[in-house]
Formats: C-alpha cells, sequence, structure tokens
C-alpha cells in the first residue's frame, strides 16, 4: 500500500506558480492554503516575489531547503517537467499538478505526461493529476485546491475524475450542510489513481464513507483489490460514468453479445463489495445515509405513518425494491393493540391516522422498533393542523438514537409546514426526503451493501486440483503451430475434459473407417460434423447428420458430408469429420467467458440454445477470485434457474454439476490466459449430471 498520509495531511507544502494576481489559480491555491487554517509550513514559490500572500517567496523549490511534504504545481505546461526535476532534486514527496494540457489535449501532451510520471518515478515522487482541482482534507485542514470554497468537516471522502463536478457538488453541499472529510480531484491519474485514494481513504480515522466519482478503471485487478480491502471497513459507492468494455462488445461469442456494456463493471464492483449508484442523487443519498445510520441487518422494513395513500406508495416500493415488509411478533401486535387507538392499523404500514398528535408516533415507534422482524424503519409525515411537526421529528430522533442498531429514514412530505421539522431529522442523523421512493432506495442500498459485504467473508475462489493442465497446453501449442486460433470440435472437448467439465464424448475421424469404429466405441446414435476452421455455419453447407443410429449410416454421413464441404467452401482446411455422441436432450444451457479489457476474464451463464441472443438470460461474474456462493447466486439470478428448480412439476436439474462445471470454466479461463472467448452452448442439464455438447474456444492469435 501507498502511504498517502503526508499527501492528504501534510506537515509542509509548497505552491509553485503561487501568484499575487488575484483570479489566477496561483493566487487562488496559496489563498485557500491559507485561510482552510493549514498548520504547516507553507512557501510559494514563484521567481519575481519577495513575499506572497504573507509568507516569504522563493524562486524555485531548491532554494527552500527544507522538508516539503507536497508541491502544488500552477504553472504552465511547458514549465512542468523542469519544476517537477527541481521538486525530485529538493526531496519532495507528492507533487498535485494541477496544470492541464496533457494527455487530455492529445499525443504531444501524452508524451508529456509520461515524460512528467518518469520524472517523478525517479525521485520516488507520487503526483496527483495532472490536469485536477487539486486535493482537500477537512480534518488537517488542508485545502490545495483552487474551488471558490473549502468543504465543511464531515465524513464522507469524495473521489472524483471530474474537476468540474467536484466544484458543482462542493458548492451544493455547503447549501445543504453536507460534510466531507476528504476531498480529491483525481485528474488524468497519470500516476495515483482511484485505486491509491480508496485505500488512503479507508485508512483515514476521519472517513465513514468512500464515494467515488469514475469513468473509468485504470487498473482492474487492483481496483478490486483496494475496494474489497476498504469495503470491509467503510461503504464504498461509485457512481460509473460511460459504457465501456469496449472488448466485451467487440467479442464474437454468444457470451460477448450477452455481456451489455455494463456487464464488466457491475461483476467488478459486486466482487469488491462495492456499491453501485446510478445517478448522482442517489450517490450522496447513500453517503448521507451511511454516515449517520447503521447498516442494516436484514430486509425487513416497517412504515409509519399518519396518512393511507403515502403508506400503501411506499408499501409498494418496499416490496418493488426487494426489500420486505416486516411482519410483527403477537407482542408487538398486542400492544399496538393497547396503545393506539381502534381507528389506527397495527399492522405494517403502521397507520396511526389523521388525527394523530406527535404522542402516537412515538407509541407506535417505541414498539415496533423493538420488534425482532423489523431492520428499518421509514417515518412518514402528512401535515395536519393538529400535528406539532417539530415535536414528531424529535420523537422520531429520540426513537432512532435509542435504537442504533436499526436503520431509521424519513420523508415529511410538503413544503413550507415541514421545513423545521425536516431540518430537525436531518441536522439529527435521520436521512429525510420529500418523497418516500427515495427513502425507501437509499435503505435499499444500504441493506444491499450489507449483504455485499458478507459475501465478501463467504469463501475463497473456488479451485480443483484434478485438472490436466499439460494436456490443454499442449492442445494449445498444436493449435498455434497449424496456425489457428479457433479449436476444433473434438480438440475443445479434450480440453473441457482436461478440466472435468463433462463435455458428450467426441474424436475426429479422418476416414469413414475411422467413423465408423469411434461410433461403435461411443455408442450409437452419433452426429457427424465437419471440422474445418473455415466452415462457420455447418449445417448451411450440409456439414451436419444427426441421429444415426448404424455403421451404414455413419459411413454414408461420412463421405456426403466431406463432399458437401468440399463443394461449398473452395479451398477450406478440412481437418476430417467429427463424431460425436448423439446426447438426450435436457434443459439447455450456456457457459460462457468474455475478456474485458479492464477486469479480465468474465463467466457468463444463462439459457442456452439457439435462442440464446433473443433470451438474453445471464448473468455475469469474474472468473479471478470466483467463490461457490457467486456461482450459486448467478445461478439462481437466471430464468433458467427456474427450469433448473423443476419447472411444472419436473424433475429438477443437478445443480451442484452445473455450479463445479461453472467454476472449472472459471479455472480453465484463469489459468491460460491466452483463451480469448469461449462459449458452451448448449450445455444439456440432467436430474443427474449435464453434458457440454458444442464447446468453441478462440485463443488470443
Ligand atoms: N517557477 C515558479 N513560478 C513560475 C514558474 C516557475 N518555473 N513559471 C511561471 N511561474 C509563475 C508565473 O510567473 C506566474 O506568476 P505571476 O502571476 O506572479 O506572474 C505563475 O507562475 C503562473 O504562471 P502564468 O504563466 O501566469 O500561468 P497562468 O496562471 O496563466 O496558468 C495554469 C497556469 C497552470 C493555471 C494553466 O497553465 C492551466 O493549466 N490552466 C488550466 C488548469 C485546469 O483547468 N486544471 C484542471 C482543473 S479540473
Amino acid at each position: 500500500m501507498n502511504d498517502l498520509r503526508s499527501l492528504t495531511r501534510p506537515e509542509s507544502v509548497a505552491v509553485i506558480g503561487a501568484s499575487k494576481t488575484p483570479g489566477k489559480i496561483g493566487y487562488a491555491v496559496i489563498e485557500n492554503i491559507k485561510s482552510s487554517g493549514f498548520k504547516g509550513e507553507i512557501y510559494p514559490i514563484n521567481p519575481k516575489e519577495q513575499e506572497i500572500a504573507g509568507y516569504k517567496a522563493y524562486p524555485t523549490v531548491r532554494d527552500v531547503g527544507k522538508p516539503i511534504d507536497v508541491a502544488v504545481l500552477c504553472v504552465p505546461a511547458a514549465a512542468v517537467l523542469p519544476v517537477a526535476e527541481d521538486c525530485g532534486q529538493a526531496g519532495v514527496k507528492h507533487l498535485i499538478v494541477i496544470t492541464a494540457g496533457f494527455k487530455e489535449v492529445g499525443k504531444e501532451g501524452r508524451e508529456l505526461e509520461n515524460k512528467l510520471v518518469e520524472t517523478a518515478r525517479r525521485y520516488g515522487m507520487r503526483i496527483v493529476g495532472p490536469n485536477c482541482l487539486g486535493v482537500m482534507d477537512t480534518h488537517t485542514p488542508f485545502n490545495a485546491t483552487f474551488a471558490k470554497n473549502f468543504a465543511l468537516k464531515g465524513n464522507i471522502a469524495f473521489i472524483s475524475q471530474s474537476g468540474a463536478l467536484c466544484v458543482a457538488i462542493l458548492d451544493w453541499s455547503l447549501k445543504r450542510g453536507l460534510g466531507f472529510s476528504q476531498f480529491i480531484s483525481i485528474g488524468n491519474k497519470a500516476d495515483l489513481n482511484e485505486a491509491d485514494f480508496i485505500e488512503n481513504a479507508a485508512e483515514d480515522p476521519n472517513t465513514k464513507v468512500i464515494c467515488l466519482y469514475l469513468e473509468d478503471v485504470v487498473n482492474g485487478p487492483r481496483f478490486i483489490e483496494a475496494a474489497k480491502k476498504a469495503t470491509k471497513k467503510v461503504p464504498v459507492i461509485v457512481l460509473k460514468a460511460g459504457v465501456s468494455a469496449a472488448g466485451a462488445k467487440a467479442a464474437s461469442s454468444h457470451t460477448g453479445a450477452l455481456a451489455g456494456s455494463n456487464a464488466a463493471y457491475d461483476a467488478a464492483f459486486r466482487h469488491a463489495g462495492v456499491l453501485r449508484a446510478s445517478t448522482m442523487t442517489e450517490l450522496f443519498d447513500l453517503a448521507i445515509a451511511f454516515t449517520t445510520q447503521p447498516i442494516p441487518k436484514g430486509r425487513k422494513v416497517v412504515i409509519v405513518t399518519n396518512s393511507g395513500g403515502p403508506g400503501i406508495v411506499t408499501s409498494d416500493a418496499v416490496e418493488l425494491s426487494g426489500l420486505e415488509m416486516s411482519r410483527f411478533t403477537p407482542e408487538t401486535l398486542a400492544e399496538l393493540k393497547e396503545k393506539l387507538p381502534p381507528t389506527a392499523n397495527i399492522h405494517n404500514p403502521v397507520d396511526v391516522v389523521g388525527d394523530a398528535h406527535h404522542d402516537r408516533y412515538k407509541i407506535a415507534l417505541d414498539t415496533v422498533v423493538k420488534d425482532p422482524n423489523v431492520d428499518a424503519v421509514t417515518v412518514l409525515l402528512s401535515p395536519t393542523a393538529v400535528l406539532d411537526i417539530q415535536k414528531a421529528a424529535e420523537v422520531t430522533v429520540e426513537a432512532s438514537k435509542a435504537n442504533p442498531d436499526k436503520a431509521f429514514v424519513a420523508s415529511f412530505i410538503g413544503g413550507a409546514a415541514v421545513e423545521a421539522g425536516v431540518n430537525y431529522l436531518n441536522a439529527n442523523g435521520i436521512p429525510t426526503y420529500p418523497f418516500p421512493e427515495p427513502a425507501v432506495a437509499t435503505l435499499r442500498g444500504m441493506v444491499r451493501f450489507g449483504e455485499l459485504r458478507r459475501a465478501l467473508e463467504d469463501g475463497d475462489e473456488w479451485v480443483f486440483t484434478d485438472v490436466d493442465r499439460e494436456q490443454v497446453k499442449s492442445i494449445f501449442e498444436k493449435v498455434k503451430k497449424d496456425g489457428r486460433n479457433l479449436l476444433l470440435g473434438p480438440e475443445a472437448a479434450s480440453v473441457a475434459e482436461a478440466y472435468k467439465i463433462p463435455a458428450a464424448p467426441s474424436r475426429l475421424a479422418t476416414t469413414a473407417d475411422e467413423a465408423q469404429k469411434f461410433a461403435e466405441d461411443m455408442g450409437y446414435p452419433v452426429v457427424l460434423k465437419i471440422a474445418s476452421p473455415d466452415i462457420m455455419h455447418k449445417t448451411d453447407v450440409g456439414g451436419v447428420k444427426v441421429g444415426l443410429k448404424s455403421a451404414e449410416e455413419v459411413r454414408a454421413a461420412f463421405e456426403s458430408i466431406m463432399e458437401n464441404s468440399r463443394k461449398a467452401v473452395k479451398d477450406a482446411r478440412i481437418y476430417g469429420v467429427e463424431v460425436q455422441k448423439m446426447m438426450p436432450k435436457g434443459d439447455e444451457l450456456i457457459i460462457g467467458m468474455v475478456k474485458d479489457p479492464t477486469f479480465g476474464p468474465m463467466i457468463a451463464f444463462g439459457s442456452g440454445g439457439i435462442l440464446v441472443n433473443l433470451l438474453k438470460d445471464a448473468a455475469f461474474r469474474l472468473a479471478s477470485g470466483i467463490t461457490k456462493k457467486e456461482i450459486m447466486e448467478m445461478i439462481s439470478e437466471t430464468k433458467a434457474y427456474t427450469i433448473l428448480k423443476g419447472f411444472r412439476g419436473q424433475e429438477p436439474d443437478d445443480i451442484p454439476a452445473l455450479a463445479e462445471a461453472i467454476a472449472r470454466v472459471a479455472q480453465l479461463c484463469r489459468d491460460f490466459p491466452e483463451i480469448v472467448e469461449l462459449d458452451i452452448n448448449p450445455v444439456f442439464a440432467y436430474p443427474k449430471g449435464l453434458s457440454a455438447l458444442d464447446v468453441k474456444v478462440k485463443l488470443a492469435m
């Protein structure tokens, strides 16, 4: 891990390009550091000035002659390299390069950026940016940015790939009264990237939640490692903008076509325990809730309301989001019945009804929150003339404080009448929303994070020791020697066999005699298919014959397949005819792999057969680190699972065998990074066992 403490909590900072001219970035940065209350040493660097912002100025950073933790560069791009060299010689630890004009402007900028990284590496310096707003830590306090304001002190670390978003969020947060622990603009990420700042924020005692705005991830495995470690301590929420995974999209396989542009990020975030927000609102709703409320232990939600309509709307939102409405114990019901008027609804949603004063809220909340079937509480309020809204807010806060293991959210619906109550709730750590749906969505996110975090504790990568790597290696070598990158059917079946992935027996026959012998060895009926890397659509050229039940049929099929294929595709490389045992029909599934440029091999499972791309029923996980639990989860996410479990009285399929086959495919893809695509479609699932019928393996050229 990189130690970035001296970056966010430095003892000394030099501002290179510090200026006396208001309106310049070098002016804003030094003024911000000064006014943030930074207690360390401040050294303005400017060859023309003796003094800036009340501090002695130095012509170069080398003239300071004292240790410098951080240098903030506000000089034009052309001056950055010599300045970085000076910093290296002066023993500076970290550079914050605000200057723009690097890789974001094209080839020349990219070269300049590479040289900057080279210089920094030579001296062991780390770089934030270039092309960034800078870095804030409110608890140090340290504001090395050119933002208009300093963030309020708080517990949210915000790490953003967009500087513009940083300043906008900052301004909004001041109005909202929302505080941050760290505020980091990562710019071009030439050196330090999101993973470094996740690690640093997770180690920061003032950070309770880490929020990121990302357009891409620089190093997938490192991101996962950093995020996985961080999420054990604090929630990590990412808003990932922009579609991605060009590699997956370009893939020619069925699996590639199934993987949407977001599948890899979804799989990676899930694997690392990272919560994905889909909007800015959601990102900050969750961040606020995580800093003020506990993570619910389960999915059970209670609603307390003084009006029916909002209660129903909220119940719907709970059910639709996958949360559950709490069902009370008889004791809770008895207590509510005794203490609330007969007009009240004592079942969830608990309705204290329109004529309620705050005391009924108190009774309802104090009673339901104790129920073991309640993990989270949603308090709804519609402003009536008889209700003291401030007092209702107060009893809500009291109930929340008295039950710190249950998450509270509220929606006091209205305008001016509820404003003071809403402010009171927010100020006292109850996340409050103008309408109920986002309140439920926030709870859903919190519950999901709890589930993701628990899943991280569930087991290690599922690994098998009974696989035959050497066999696979020798097949791949032979294929490459042949100048091919697609395996023939029998080769792919041997690869599957080496990893104990149950595949239908398959042999390559070069003569009719051989075909007959293989068919007899396997037992009839068999299927014959042309084995040629140049014939993609075998059926179309008359290159497939199914249901062959005798030696005569096999011999005739062999001859006709060879003839048809030669005629249909001139100069096709024909290796012979594949003889495959014809398997009984089972439920059709697909197991596949597609490679993501950032996160590596992704395993897919779903409904297979010829309708695969129409059904689009697939779940994805990263092959790296895949656990048994993840595999079971991915199976159960698909529609195919309904069939596997035994649809309409049918016998269930062998789900354990299927899960094992998926794990073995994942291991094969991890062990052989040269596999760029893999499709097993269909896999027939049976009540006992399964059979891979068509295994396609494509290697990197
Ligand atoms: N050492 C020390 N000071 C130097 C220097 C050096 N080698 N070279 C120049 N300076 C001084 C200048 O004299 C000037 O000080 P002055 O105001 O006293 O004259 C100061 O550094 C700035 O140089 P200047 O040439 O005036 O540049 P500028 O302020 O117009 O622009 C940047 C500099 C960095 C702001 C500009 O190049 C830039 O990149 N702007 C975009 C920043 C941005 O958008 N970043 C991304 C945000 S998300």
